[in-house]
């Protein structure tokens, strides 16, 4: 039961990720991609915000930079597993969200 349960965690965090690709592309990706008005997401640019937690209170309060606050919480969230992701900081592990945020360190 242990192994099928963690399987499902990996499963939806993967699931969690490419969702969260599709909306960063929609709302985030035309200024944070190379030659855009944002900066790149790299790790380093990342590590000041110390954990998932705090990306995703500073994402939810100030992006996307022209109308802050305007999706779902969910939504910020599926987009900050992926921005994880994609700086190599979370692979496939249980989903990111209010009972996980704290304990995903960002590295420096
Ligand atoms: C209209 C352009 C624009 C959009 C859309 C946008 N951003 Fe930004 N973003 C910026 C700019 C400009 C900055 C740098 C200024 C600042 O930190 O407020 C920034 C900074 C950031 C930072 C901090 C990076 C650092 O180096 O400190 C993060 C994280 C971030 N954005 C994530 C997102 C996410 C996630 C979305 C989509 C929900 C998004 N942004 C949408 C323009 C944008």
């Amino acid at each position: 039961m242990v192994l099928l349960a963690a399987a499902a965690a990996a499963q939806s965090a993967k699931d969690q990720i490419a969702q969260g690709r599709a909306l960063f592309e929609h709302h985030c990706g035309r200024c944070h991609r190379p030659g855009g008005d944002g900066p790149e997401l790299t790790r380093d640019a990342l590590a000041p915000k110390g954990t998932a937690l705090g990306l995703f209170d500073f994402v939810r309060a100030n992006m996307p930079h022209d109308a802050p606050g305007t999706l779902k919480e969910q939504e910020y969230w599926d987009i900050v597993a992926h921005v994880l992701a994609a700086a190599g900081v979370v692979r496939a592990g249980p989903p990111v969200g209010p009972d996980t945020a704290a304990g995903i360190r960002l590295p420096e």
